[in-house]
């Protein structure tokens, strides 16, 4: 079955209020839900009342208090049909489900983690509890009443503000929740269980006073203070950023170790992954901290962009998740160095967004139709989908877009709105006309934008031609033209952007090119001396370039462009050209070399004192794998790939050895570890100079004394990380590895880095390594944190072992795939998207490729999420 937007009909019957009773246990589990219905007005009495299910067991039926009449309805596991409903247009049923918690691996609805009750109803989990209208535009009041053993679980929360507690008998107890802001069902929510907290206070700007709690596994409450500290300043960002307030007593966050995804923004009651709450120096690295710092905000300001204002159908997911990855990027670039923030983005939304939207997987930000909507939680509705909310203030500048947003949220609280809605705000509140901006919401494929420059020294211009264009996706195959805004400079001999007397052939203003049209030839005039272009600052908008500039011009640009973002972009290019261009060599069977001025201006930016440690961290940083293959785009063969990188890495090695290693101990840090952004920095460059300084050593030595001696995670991981990539049948490594599973064996996140770390390995060993570790006695495929450290590591991050000429790497993962697709299709389809480039690879790969995709596509009884996958992949 497709669901299709232009299906889209409103409901004919809503559920203003729900009370809920769970009378829980693990085994057995018996819900109560008391639905207060309204029929819409002008519907006839006679409309049917079809309630969504997925799985249930209808336990017992009533209508307005009297057991229904077998007669009046139909139950079946994914469907409760009223044939006959009553004649007034308010009424009430009474529906009794009974559940197994203990026995739901699939981690929808409500499952246990741990010993912990916990649910995820996003997106349509909800329907696995109880049967209902399970649809995000049908807003109801809830009141919940959870009755649970006291030693089992004497915490027991769920959405809004708590109402009452107390003893039910010797064993149970019970306690009452209210949340009176109507909410869709995907937002409900409820944790039972055994669990420390760590608590604290915030006063909202207005003055109301909430009590703040995370909840994690006893013993771990310190690790989850950097959480909280996240939590708070999120709320005061929030409100000093947007004018958003926080609306109830309490907010709460449950931290638990079985969860399909990252986190879940449930009303006042947010579930996580416990991966984005608990840290501390010794178990987690920077970048665990800058995961929780976003996520945590991601979350909460969901309050606001999700909650309050939230979805009419799910084709609008990108309405709430685009718009609020845009808002914990702004936060976070807020919290720490917004050049590097950003860099950290675009690289993101290359590696994750541009394969998905270059291959068979492509949609639009807002997607037409899905046959399984947990498939379209993607890189393109959530980041892609940040990306066009980003350049909505690039086009309106900051206050017309302040001003939008306000008007958004004015007009629409307490709605399930649709992007359309969103999109008019911006239009009422600035008077501009979006509707060509508004295909970047609507048309899949990433746009390719053209450039040529001519310099006349005698006229003093710079010409500029740009061209778009837009590929082909699946199922669109014209493409109109885009409404892209290119932020760029003119940058002068001396490093300054020069000025220009005027720009003539497109709109520019305020720093940027508004392309519309195909084609634009763009005439600066007035220029004194040349200038080099540098375009697309900021990463302004989401596309491919293709620009003629030449690498003098480039190096130029990485060297003086005032824009952080441009200068590593014009460094990045400049490695990526490189790269490509030592792969064809390599295929050739000729000598690898790589320019001089690009290797001593890596080694020069390194140095440079006067940098960001984290912005020379990154100058150091080359290409992935997978990013030089997605530039070359077919025929791709990864071994090939890996040799041009090595050799890369390698002679940057040597060009840094007299200077690499005295860099990496002036950058020590003698205080203890703080989680900050400039510590971050300096543990970045360090960690990018072992790399270089082990390959200059040509032994583990230096690599080896940094796991040894370092006091944080950050440090001790990379230099793992180093040691098993590039030495892994060293001694050293094979006992570095063997000590830190001993130390951290009863640390499931640390542990998981171990299967992490072990899954890159780039060596045609490790599939064989993988069958191995896949029968360690910590393996587990329930638990998708560690499907997802070794499975899907090693599919979306070891080119060289995934892509085994052989095709044994395929079939790992698809075996992995298959066995997984039987209790939790979610993840199974999720790391069943590590094919989606297939066909841009050698022959021989792709063969055995299609043979694999194939084979799972003849499969029996393929969940709905998995053949949507692969149905897709392979057409
Ligand atoms: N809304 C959550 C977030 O981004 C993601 C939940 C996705 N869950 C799912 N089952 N697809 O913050
Ligand atoms: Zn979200």
């Amino acid at each position: 079955q497709v669901f299709r937007l232009e299906d889209y009909r409103e409901s004919d019957y809503l559920i203003p209020e729900v009370t809920l009773t769970f009378q829980l246990g693990p085994a057995e589990t018996l819900v109560t839900a008391v639905l207060k219905v309204e029929r819409r007005q002008g519907v006839a009495v006679t409309a049917p009342l079809t309630l969504d299910g997925d799985g249930l067991v209808l336990a017992g039926l009533a209508v307005n208090g009297a057991k229904a009449d077998a007669t009046t309805f139909e139950a079946s596991p994914d469907r409760l049909i009223l044939r006959k409903t009553p004649h007034a247009a308010r009424f009430e049923l009474t529906i009794e489900t009974r559940l197994s918690p203990t026995k739901n691996k699939a981690l929808m609805g409500l499952y246990v983690s741990n010993g912990v009750f916990c649910t995820q109803c996003e997106a349509e989990g909800f329907r696995r509890i109880t049967y209902f209208l399970d649809r995000p535009d049908v807003l109801s009041v809830y009141t919940v009443r959870i009755e649970a053993d006291r030693k089992e679980a004497p915490l027991l929360l769920s959405n809004g503000n708590p109402v009452e507690k107390g003893a039910l008998d010797a064993e149970r107890h019970f306690a009452v929740w209210h949340d009176p802001h109507p909410k869709p069902s995907y937002l409900f929510a409820l944790v039972a269980g055994d669990l420390g907290a760590v608590t604290d206070s915030f006063t909202t700007a207005s003055g109301r006073a909430v009590d703040l709690a995370i909840y994690v596994e006893h013993g771990k409450e310190e690790r989850a203070a950097y959480a909280m500290d996240s939590l708070k300043r999120s709320m005061r960002w929030d409100e000093e950023r947007f004018g958003r307030e926080y609306d109830l007593d309490v907010f709460n966050i449950v931290a638990v170790s079985d969860f399909n995804m990252g986190a879940m923004e449930n009303k006042g009651l947010n579930v996580f992954n416990d991966k984005y709450v608990l840290a501390d120096a010794d178990t987690a690295t920077d970048l665990d901290f800058a995961n929780i710092e976003a996520i945590i905000a991601h979350e909460y300001f969901h309050n606001w962009t999700g909650n309050r204002i939230t979805c009419r159908d799910w084709f609008q997911l990108c309405l709430k998740e685009g718009l609020t990855v845009f808002r914990d990027h702004e936060f976070s670039a807020d919290q720490r160095s917004r050049a590097v923030k950003r860099i950290a983005e675009v690289r993101a939304l290359r590696a994750h967004q541009f394969p998905e939207d270059q291959g068979p997987l492509a949609h639009p930000v807002r997607p037409r139709r899905f046959r399984e909507i947990n498939n379209f939680y993607t890189a393109t509705v959530y980041e892609k989908g940040s990306e066009v909310v980003r350049m909505i203030r690039t086009v309106l500048g900051q206050d017309a877009f302040r001003a939008g947003m306000d008007l958004y949220f004015e007009r629409h609280d307490g709605q399930a709105v649709t992007i359309e809605d969103f999109i008019k705000a911006f239009e009422d509140a600035s008077g501009r006309d979006l509707a060509q901006f508004s295909l970047w919401y609507h048309q899949a494929g990433t746009p390719n934008v053209a450039i040529a420059t001519r310099h006349d020294a005698r006229e003093g211009t710079l010409t500029v031609e740009i061209e778009q264009s837009v590929p082909p996706t699946p199922s669109e195959s014209r493409k109109r033209l885009m409404h892209i805004p290119l932020a760029f400079g003119l940058v002068g001999p001396d490093g300054q952007d020069m000025a220009y007397e005027s720009a003539e052939g497109a709109t520019v203003e305020d720093g940027v090119i508004h392309l519309r049209k195909r084609h634009h030839t763009v005439r600066f005039s007035g220029l004194k001396a040349r200038p080099v272009l540098s375009i697309n600052r900021g990463f302004s908008a989401p596309v491919t370039m293709a620009a003629s500039s030449v690498a003098k011009e480039r190096l130029f640009l990485a060297r003086h462009d005032r824009d952080p973002y441009s200068r590593w972009q014009a460094l990045n290019t400049l490695f990526t050209e490189a790269l490509i261009s030592a792969t064809r060599r390599k295929r050739g069977g000729r000598q690898l070399a790589f320019p001089d001025e690009l290797v001593g201006l890596a080694v020069e930016l390194a140095g440079d004192g006067a940098l960001e440690a984290a912005f020379r961290a990154l100058a150091l940083t080359l290409p992935a794998e997978a990013d030089i293959a997605r530039e070359i785009g077919e025929n791709i063969d990864p071994d090939a790939i890996y040799a041009a990188r090595m050799a890369l890495l390698s002679t940057i090695a040597e060009a840094g050895r007299g200077d690499f290693a005295g860099l990496h101990a002036s950058l020590h840090d003698n205080a203890p570890f703080a989680p900050d952004a400039a510590g971050a920095g300096r543990r970045a460059l360090r960690n990018a100079l072992i790399e270089y300084m082990a390959l200059a050593a040509g032994d583990p030595g230096p690599a080896r004394e940094q796991f040894d001696t370092a006091d944080n995670m950050t440090e001790r991981a990379a230099a793992l990380t180093v040691l098993a990539h590039h030495f892994p049948k060293h001694g050293d490594s094979r006992e570095a590895l063997a000590r830190l599973e001993a130390q951290y064996r009863d640390n499931p996140l640390v542990l998981d880095k171990w299967f992490q770390i072990q899954a890159m390995i780039p060596s045609s060993d490790t599939v064989e390594l993988m069958r191995e570790l896949m029968g360690h006695a910590h393996f587990s495929l329930t638990n998708p944190n560690r499907v997802r450290a070794l499975i899907g590591t090693f599919a979306m991050a070891n080119q060289t072992a995934f892509h085994s000429a052989d095709g044994s790497g395929y079939r790992l993962v698809a075996d992995t795939v298959m066995a997984l697709e039987k209790h939790n299709p979610q993840v199974s389809a999720r790391l069943a998207t590590a094919f989606r480039s297939w066909r841009s690879l050698e022959s021989g790969r792709r063969e055995h490729a299609r043979l694999v995709l194939a084979d799972m596509a003849q499969r029996k009884n393929l969940s709905r999420d998995l053949a949507d996958i692969v149905e897709r992949t392979l057409a």
